[in-house]
């Protein structure tokens, strides 16, 4: 049976502490988030170019003018609406500024009622009261007013002071009496107001935003709508800026020409697949893959992320299914992509709390979807994901997603062409050729995905900039492989001089263990450098290899044993730096008896064993069983270790030399072990040139087959 073996560029840690596998941080990049509105907003500034040209055909055509107005673009719209409250704010003081004029009640009666100017009163809301002049005889524009307390007491000042003035019958002023809408409604509703208004901003701010370009205003209508993205010439990833996963590529290409040359496939009666799903370990290309559809499909391209069906809200998840596929079908013929479709494509009826029958519901309304439209609605649906084992099996039947693409941690020769992309932008040193020097790396580099060598070659130049060199030379390549490996070096921490000898026995135990077991992977490197992840490491180069026999197992095993062997040998006690080769160590062990059925007694059966993290309620075998595995991976690892003990004892000069040298020069190379040890009495490949020997080519193949050579263009086909 072929099983993946996960050989990261083997590397074995002393460390005091439970550390996790040696694997990098993804580098990934942050996909740009294409600005909603460009396209609106483009049709802004044209519309006032014709303005000139006569004036009725400006007015005939005012509404397009005015549909053209980007009212969609957040800038637009703020300018917009803050020019709007300026001029309304200035417009108000003008108004009451010129207006009115507020007067006591004393003024009124000395400067108006005595002189004879008052034509009538008016009293406004019972609280007001509004002068009006006599025409023509007004001592001021505008008008003036006063407050008043209460209208009976308003009347009874009025009564006396007319009587005073002895303003009698006929010329006594009339007072009428109105109401009028002062503001003070509508300042008893801002408070309401204000908070619709927020409630509204922050959704269209939450998950409904961003949405569709030239949807305009959805406000809380628009939970429903697909966030999906329609990209069209907006992304510069090409196909040449992925390398490593030729098949994948040529299936995805292969999807496009669907779209575009149907009648290739169809005059010979095949059916148009419906979609493809991309599986595989993080960082190997999934999305970049699609990023290069996109970028040269010459077809609309729409995407979304699995993640964005999942809503608060009940119901949202599938009304966005549905609206997403109304979206692709207009834009047919399209590729749909949702990029890690395991959010929504989860199995179904695995205990239902709370969000479960939501999420189910989605992946319902998907299936649906996927099966509602026919082969000559043109829609190519793309999924990736990094789970496809969680997946639910109606989502990858046949029909639905036909075929399932694995993009796998790349090789060798996969390994070279991803440098060589990621050389592309870098200075290098005038001396370094990019193919050669993309090979020597892809030869140091096994188990590295394409985002780990994206790193590497980040971190190369980054090196490179610290130390203000003009270019970056083979050496910040070499330092950032090792910094990606085993972390930052770490020059600070200082160790006590006991610690640092237990550290270099350590390691020259497992170098020279290694040197003299045949399956035992080729030492690229000791050292003895603190790093974040350990206190010292080797670095092998394994092969690329898939099948493993058991004598290659047990002499990787052995190896991993020479540290904690050679400390017990030169200082008869253990340190606790050997946990994570341990931990190895029994991963190893478990995994042949459990699942490789390399083991006599339990036999030829194969158990799923627990991965990290999950939960076991239920062993899949029986407790007699399991003590018989428990005892047999004890004496598995018992008898590698006696074997490690009695090698190292012969070669303690050996270990006793190279530790030495270890600890003079902290690190250790190939050569060095070469003039220590003599020459390895086993054969070992190193270079690119000796690992791709007899694998056909030199390089990957990167050629399309026939039917493929003008996958993005649209054939005229005779009939
Ligand atoms: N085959 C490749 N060729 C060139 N560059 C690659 C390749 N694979 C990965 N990379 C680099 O790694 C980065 C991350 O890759 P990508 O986003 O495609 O990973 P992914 O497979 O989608 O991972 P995940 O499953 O975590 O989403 C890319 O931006 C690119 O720089
Ligand atoms: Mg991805």
């Amino acid at each position: 049976m072929l099983y993946a073996h996960q050989n990261f560029c083997e590397i074995s840690l002393i460390s005091s502490s439970a550390l996790s596998e040696a694997k990098p941080a993804n580098a990934q990049k942050a996909s740009g988030r294409s600005s909603g509105g460009g396209s609106d907003s483009s049709g802004g500034g044209s519309a006032g170019g014709g303005g000139r040209r006569g004036g009725r055909k400006e007015d005939s055509n005012w509404w397009t003018r005015l549909q053209k107005i980007p009212w969609d673009d957040k800038e637009f719209r703020m300018y917009f609406l803050s020019a709007a409250a300026f001029w309304t704010t200035v417009g108000y003081y003008f108004f009451f500024r010129n207006a009115a004029q507020e007067v006591t009640w004393k003024d009124f009666v000395n400067s108006y009622l005595s002189k004879g100017v008052v034509d009538r009163l008016e009293v406004i809301n019972k609280r007001y009261v509004k002068v009006i002049f006599s025409p023509g005889k007004a001592p001021v524009s505008g008008y003036v007013w006063f407050n008043i307390g209460s209208v009976d007491t308003f009347e009874r000042n009025l009564e006396t002071a007319q009587v005073e003035l002895g303003i009698e019958g006929e010329n006594r002023l009339p007072v009428v009496y109105t109401s009028e809408s002062d503001g003070s409604f509508l300042l008893s509703m801002l408070p309401t107001v204000l908070i619709i208004a927020f409630l509204l901003f922050t959704l269209r701010r939450g998950p409904a935003a961003g949405g569709r370009p030239g949807r305009g205003m959805g406000g809380l209508f628009s939970v429903g709508e697909t966030t999906a993205k329609v990209l069209r010439d907006e992304i510069d990833v090409k196909f040449k800026d992925v390398a490593g996963c030729e098949e994948a590529k040529l299936e995805i290409m292969e999807f496009v020409n669907f779209l575009k040359n149907p009648k290739q496939y169809q005059d010979l009666g095949a059916k148009i697949p419906k979609g493809a799903i991309l599986t595989g370990p993080p960082g190997t290309g999934k999305t970049l893959l699609a990023k290069a559809t996109a970028g040269e499909a010459n077809v609309p391209f729409i995407t979304v992320n699995g993640s964005e069906f999942l809503e608060m809200f009940v119901g949202v998840g599938p009304a966005r299914v549905r609206d997403l596929f109304v979206l692709a079908r207009k834009n047919a013929p399209c590729i749909l992509f949702i990029d890690e479709i395991d959010a929504v494509g989860r199995k179904r009826g695995r205990g239902n709390f709370g969000g479960q029958s939501e999420q189910e519901n989605t992946l319902n309304q998907l299936l649906v979807e996927m099966d509602g439209f026919n082969t000559a609605t043109n829609v190519v649906v793309l999924a990736g994901t990094n789970r496809p084992d969680i997946l639910d099996p109606a989502l990858m039947r046949p029909g639905r997603f036909d075929r399932q693409i694995y993009i796998g941690p790349p090789d060798i020769k996969g390994r070279a062409s991803i440098f060589k992309v990621h050389l592309r932008p870098l200075k290098l040193d005038s001396s370094l050729d990019k193919g050669t020097l993309a090979r020597k790396m892809a030869a140091l580099t096994p188990g590295f995905s394409g985002a780990d060598i994206a790193n590497v070659c980040n971190e190369a130049a980054l090196i490179a900039a610290r130390h203000l060199s003009d270019t970056i030379t083979q050496k910040h390549f070499e330092q950032a492989i090792e910094r990606v490996i085993g972390g930052l070096e770490k020059k600070t921490q200082v160790l006590q001089p006991e610690e640092k000898k237990t550290v270099a026995y350590h390691e020259a135990g497992h170098a020279v263990a290694g040197w003299y077991l045949e399956h035992a992977d080729p030492l690229l490197k000791v050292s003895i450098i603190p790093r974040g992840k350990g206190l010292g490491y080797a670095q092998y180069l394994p092969k690329e290899q898939y099948l493993y026999t058991k004598e290659q197992l047990l002499d990787r095993m052995c190896m991993t044993l020479g540290g904690r062997v050679s400390e017990e040998i030169f200082f008869s006690r253990i340190t606790t730096g050997a946990q994570d080769d341990l931990r190895k160590v029994t991963q190893s062990a478990y995994a042949q008896i459990v699942q490789f059925g390399m083991n006599d007694k339990v036999g030829q059966v194969s158990f799923d064993l627990p991965r990290q993290g999950e939960m076991v309620l239920e062993k899949p075998y029986s407790e007699a069983t399991a003590r018989l595995i428990d005892s047999e991976v004890r004496q598995l690892i018992n008898t590698a270790y006696q074997r490690t003990h009695a090698l190292l004892s012969e070669k303690k000069a050996e270990v006793e030399k190279v530790a030495l040298r270890l600890l003079e020069k902290e690190v250790l190379d190939k050569n060095d072990m070469v003039e220590l040890l003599g020459q390895r009495p086993f054969a070992e490949k190193s270079t690119y040139e000796e690992f791709v020997e007899g694998t056909g080519s030199m390089d990957e193949d990167t050629s399309l087959p026939e039917g493929l050579k003008d996958w993005n263009k649209e054939l005229e086909f005779l009939f």
